[in-house]
Formats: C-alpha cells, structure tokens, sequence
C-alpha cells in the first residue's frame, strides 16, 4: 500500500497492517485458526473461484501472514511474497516452480549445506543437475551455461565462506540466456542488499536468522518480481506441497522484523569491531568480512551492499583440532549453527553446517578445517573481545605446553 514512499525502517513497523481493520489493535493480531467460515455457499464458491477476496484455509493464505508477505514484499522491492515454514521450504519450492527433469541450475560454489542436499536429491531421483562455479566474471559464468540450464542460484555473501558474488554480473549474463535468478539473501537481510532491484528475479530468506533475529523460530521467505508468477506459486508449489508458516511463527516475524534496521546497525558495528580485533591477531590466519578495506571484493560489496552485517569468517592457524580448542576455550559465545541471533554464536563449518558436503567439494568451495564461522550478536562488544581474547590465550598456553 505505502510502501515506496516510505523508508525501511519505518516499513518494517507499518507496512501491511490498518489497525483500524483489528479494533484498533496496536499490534497484529493473531489468527490462530485452521479454517475460515464462509457468510453462504456462495461465498464459498466466489471465494474458490477467486471473484472474491478472502480466507478460505489457513494452507492458501492467513490474515497474520499476508501481513508477513506484504511488508516482506515492501522491504525487497517485488511484487509478491510467501511465508514457509522454513528457509529450505522456501528453497525447495522456488526450485521445483523452476525446473522440470532434464534442466539444469547453475549455483555459486559455495551453498548452504541442506541446498546442496537438496539439489543432490533432485539430481538423483529427477535428473535436474547443477554445476558449483566460481562466478567471477561474466565470462566464467557464460562459459559454465549448458543447453539445459534454466537458472541461475546464487548465495551473496556465501556461506560460509563470505566471498561474494558480483549480482550485476550475474544478470547481465541471465538476461543475455532468458535464465531466472534466484538470490539466497539471508547473510545480508532485506536491510542490508535488495538483489531485486538490481534485476534478480526471486529472493529468499532463511527468515530464522535475522529476519526473526532472536532465534526461536524456524521460517522462510520468498519474494518474486513477477505478481503472477508468486500468485501461481502460492496456488500450486506452497499450497500442494504445504510447507505453509504458522500464524504464531508469522507474528514473531512480524514482531522481529520492526528492530531489523537498528539490530542490523549494531550487529555490523560490532562486527566492525571483532574484525579489527581478529585482523590482527597472530593466531589468526586470513579474516573474511565484506566491508573490509583490504578484502578484495570490497568494490562488489559496497557496490550492492549497504553495509557488511553481523558474519565474520576467518581460519585459525592450525586444523581442525586447534580450530575445535578455540572454539571450546570460549565462554560467553555459544557454540552454535544459525546465525543472526541476539546472542553470538559459532560454528565450525567443516564438522557442522557443511559436514554433508563431500570433502572434496567442501575445499573447492573454500571451507577447510581451520575455517570458523562467527555471527556477531547485539551484546556489548568489549566483552565479545574480551571472550575472543580469553580465548585465545589458553590456546597459547596449550601451544606452549605442547612444545615442552
Ligand atoms: C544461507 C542459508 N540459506 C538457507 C538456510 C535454510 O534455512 P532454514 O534453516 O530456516 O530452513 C540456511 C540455514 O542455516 C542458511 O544459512
């Protein structure tokens, strides 16, 4: 409704709800119901052959969660939003809307863990294959399309590895081929990178992460650029396969979203911090952030991204067991997967996230065994570094006892 003219942070807070409509409700109700009744038969009948707007059943759509998708779709500039009751949800019906059996996808080399699961099975049992490229230039991705390839799957910033990956240029070569392109945006959050306003044609979000941002929720989210195609989505793909959201799980979305701006600022200023802080440390070999000065890619990131959010990767000096030690050494970080929390947290990718990717591939996609993934949380930052430090200095004693 309001939308363009207003600006994200505001959206987040307004975006979808009258609350003129609720009794003057502050905030959204919950709809916590299966079904819905209907005034007559009629209306039954005009609702199903949609001459008329309404619920019907909480699987082809709810009160709470269209307030959900139409903020969503506010906030990633697109025309049509769904809620999942996961980000996999999200991932795999965007897949299946695209592909048939013999096609191809094109994915960037380095996909979440349960992506690369899911496109193993599609490959086994449908014969829908994919290639994990580095898409460097327009030219390597030109290169890596078949006769068969249909899309186009990015992570930007991968995880967990952080590279990115040039969004214009996949598009330029997408559109150049008549290929779709779907951006998995969770790592940067609607706040952070809007892929569809570059050209993308989906994006989704693990909505588990900072969309919700305090985690006790598992959601996702897609946004297409295309009414019709989201409509026929939500009418075939979501409602037959059903991977629906709950009313409840929509409310805390809902509730989430309205400190994303604000929780997004101070996840990168802490972030900012610990990358200082890690940079240059000994024990530390290579630090892998965004918006950092001497990384590379930093054009890229400033180029489609506003600023570098809360994930930091980096390798420690050593494998897997010194990676483990640390890892174990710290006390107010908790060791966890999921990203995007209140708390910090962190994880090993090699053992945890990406342990189903075969090894060979996991190094081809950069996640060796010294490789630690850590998402910044909104504590005070002083006593992050603090516990980093801690950390860091029962290695050196281990490292010195080991040497006796
Ligand atoms: C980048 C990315 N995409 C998708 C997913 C899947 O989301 P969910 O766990 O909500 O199903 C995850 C989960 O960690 C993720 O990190």
């Amino acid at each position: 409704m309001r939308g363009n003219k207003l600006h994200k942070d505001t959206l987040v807070i307004h975006e979808g709800y009258d609350d003129k409509a609720h009794h003057g409700s502050l905030t959204t109700p919950i709809y916590q119901t299966s079904t819905f009744s209907f005034e007559s038969a009629k209306q039954g009948e005009l609702r199903f052959s949609g001459e008329e707007a309404g619920p019907i059943y909480s699987r082809l759509g709810n009160p709470t969660v269209h307030v959900l998708e139409e903020r969503m779709k506010m906030l990633e500039n697109g025309k049509g939003a769904l809620a999942f009751g996961s980000g996999m949800a999200a991932v795999s019906t965007v897949l299946v809307h695209l592909t048939k059996s013999g096609d191809h996808i094109l994915c960037t080399r380095g996909i979440y863990g349960c992506t690369f699961g899911l496109l193993s099975i599609m490959e086994e049992k449908y014969n829908i294959t994919h290639d994990l490229i580095r898409m460097g230039t327009e030219e390597e991705i030109e290169k890596a399309i078949k006769p068969e390839t249909v899309c186009i799957y990015v992570e930007t910033p991968i995880n967990p590895t952080m590279e990115l990956v040039d969004l214009h240029a996949v598009v330029n070569v997408a559109k150049r081929h008549g290929l779709k392109v779907v951006v998995d945006n969770t790592f940067s959050s609607p706040y952070l990178q809007n892929p569809l306003t570059i050209g993308v044609d989906f994006v989704l979000h693990s909505a588990t992460k900072y969309i919700n941002g305090h985690g006790d929720v598992i959601a996702g989210l897609l946004v297409g650029n295309d009414k019709d195609e989201m409509d026929k989505i939500r009418m075939s793909a979501q409602k037959d396969y059903g991977g629906i959201i709950s009313p409840f799980d929509a409310w805390l979305l809902i509730r989430g979203l309205k400190t994303l701006p604000v929780r997004m600022e101070r996840h990168t200023s802490n972030a900012e911090k610990l990358l200082a802080y890690l940079k240059n440390h000994p024990l530390v070999e290579q630090v892998f952030y965004p918006f950092d000065e001497d990384n590379p890619q930093y054009e890229i990131a400033k180029r489609q991204m506003s600023a570098g959010g809360g994930l930091i990767s980096f390798t420690i000096k050593g494998g897997r067991d010194e990676a483990q030690h640390f890892m174990d050494s710290l006390s107010l970080i908790k060791i966890a997967v999921s990203l995007g929390d209140a708390e910090t947290l962190i994880q090993h990718p090699a053992t945890m996230t990406h342990s189903v990717v075969p090894e060979e591939k996991r190094l081809a996609m950069g996640i060796t065994d010294s490789l630690i993934r850590l998402s910044v949380g909104l504590e005070n930052a002083d006593d992050l570094l603090a516990d980093l430090a801690g950390a860091f200095e029962k290695m050196k004693v281990t490292e010195v006892n080991t040497n006796i």
